[in-house]
């Protein structure tokens, strides 16, 4: 990146640091299903003038003088916003998934209603309803649903609860279900209690956009997703109003935009805004239906390589991109694997599975994706390969057993890690996964 140049001249220790994860993101094969590799020209916007900018409110409608072209630039986002998912309504100036559901929350219920959301356990997020320690899970009275021992939701289950609990929010979405939802279904449970239907896509957002996902904008009434995930922008994210939530409620519009400024934030991050715009622009053209249609084919093939050699996935395998193996068979836990896989420079994260009986600190599972590795154009064959290393990998650390004694485990952790990183068999995958990794591109923009 040519910015770099600039920021050693004046700060030659961050420079490095940069440098140091420039290389790093080069040389591993990062597999976390919620991040992704943006374009150049997304970074490039980012690292923009427009970051120098102040302009609470709205295009037309500013706090701060100067801001002809930055109304521009947020129309322009919002316009290729709405386009894309087909919706009449887009607030792009959220700065994250979490306080864009929060707003919500804040623009259509009171505190103390009722939401019903997907169990953190079970794939939720925190802001879903998770209880004691988020703000959902305090300030709203939260009833949540879990996914069925296999991984797989029971919507007769979820609709029983629906029916009993009476919600006046419902909001679904996922961080770790690695199957499509039944957005028809969600609609008539919604209205079986006249809830109001939230879709939370942040995962999701760049597989609808490119026909690889089912769209919930048919069916619900507000959508949120995150840009930074499968639709390849910078971080942030985008409330959406559909025509069905507009009819319920006309002013449901105006109420989240209000939610969003004054109620919760400030200034939009303007730099933010314009690497929005960039990101939508580039996921509307057929490259990127290609690209998200690609991810999927990647995940599949990785979940049957991966099933083939004997390990076990949620569900059996994945309609999206994201993959979550139980390791209950092998008897190790996933902060054992994700490390051992980060010592052959494959990055995953730990996670539980349903149901798991093991403590969140030290779940059964690891969870990953194909976004990162498709973007830097890794096709089937990769996945096979890349497979083939991830069973390598557990065989080679299924002896490991989490002690029985809780005060022992975290010293068990950190000195298993030590003998991970110089295990010789876990050196030589990961010298072959350095050689394999850099011939692929990082940072890829579409025509
Ligand atoms: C389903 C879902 N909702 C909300 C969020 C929150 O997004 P952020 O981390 O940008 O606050 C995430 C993030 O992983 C998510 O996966």
């Amino acid at each position: 990146m040519n910015n770099l140049k600039f920021i050693k001249k004046t700060d030659p220790q961050i420079a490095e640091l940069i440098n140091l994860e420039n290389k790093r993101q080069k040389e591993v094969l990062e597999m976390i299903p919620s991040e992704n590799y943006t374009s150049d020209a997304v970074l490039g916007a980012l690292g923009s003038t427009l970051t120098n900018k102040y302009s609470e409110g709205y295009p037309g409608h500013r706090y701060y003088q100067g801001n002809k072209y930055i109304d521009e630039i947020e129309t322009l986002a919002i316009e290729r916003c709405k386009k894309l998912f087909n919706v009449p309504h887009a607030n792009v100036q959220p700065y994250s998934g979490s306080p864009a559901n929060t707003a919500v929350y804040f623009a259509l219920l009171n505190p103390g209603d009722k939401i019903m959301g997907l169990k953190l356990s079970g794939g939720g997020h925190l802001t879903h309803g998770h209880p004691n320690v988020t703000f959902s899970g305090k300030y709203f009275t939260s009833v949540q649903f879990n996914v069925e021992p296999d991984g797989w939701l029971d919507m007769e289950k979820v609709a029983l609860l629906a029916k009993k609990e009476k919600p006046k929010m419902l909001v679904v979405g996922t961080t770790a279900y690695p199957r499509f939802f039944d957005w028809k279904k969600w609609r008539q449970i919604a209205d079986s209690v006249g809830a109001l239907l939230l879709a939370d896509i942040a995962h999701v957002a760049g597989l609808v956009v490119g026909g690889a996902y089912p769209s919930p904008v048919p069916y619900v009434d507000i959508v949120m997703f995150t840009t930074h995930k499968t639709i390849r922008g910078p971080r942030g994210a985008v409330l959406m109003v559909t025509d069905r939530g507009l009819k319920r409620d006309p002013d449901m519009g105006k109420k989240i935009d209000r939610a969003v400024f004054p109620g919760l934030s400030g200034g939009p991050h303007d730099n933010v805004t314009a690497a929005m715009a960039v990101c939508f622009k580039e996921a509307g053209t057929a490259a990127f239906k290609k690209y998200a249609k690609q991810i999927v084919k990647n995940a599949k093939t990785l979940s049957e390589t991966l099933i083939k050699n004997g390990l076990k996935l949620t569900t059996d395998g994945t309609d999206s991109h994201l993959i979550v193996i139980d390791l209950r068979p092998q008897q190790v836990i996933g902060n054992i694997v994700a490390e051992a896989l980060e010592a052959v420079n494959i990055v995953v994260n730990y996670n539980t599975v349903p149901h798991d009986q093991n403590p969140p600190m030290y779940p059964s599972g690891v969870r990953l994706g194909t976004p990162i590795v498709t973007t830097r154009g890794m096709k089937e064959k990769e996945m096979k390969q890349i497979g083939k290393w991830i069973v390598d990998v557990i065989k080679e650390v299924a002896h490991y057993r989490l002690p029985a004694e809780k005060e022992e485990r975290a010293k068990f952790v950190k000195k298993v890690k030590v003998e991970l990183w110089k295990n010789k068999k876990l050196g030589e995958i990961r010298k072959e996964i350095k050689k394999f990794a850099v011939k692929f591109p990082i940072f890829v923009g579409f025509e």
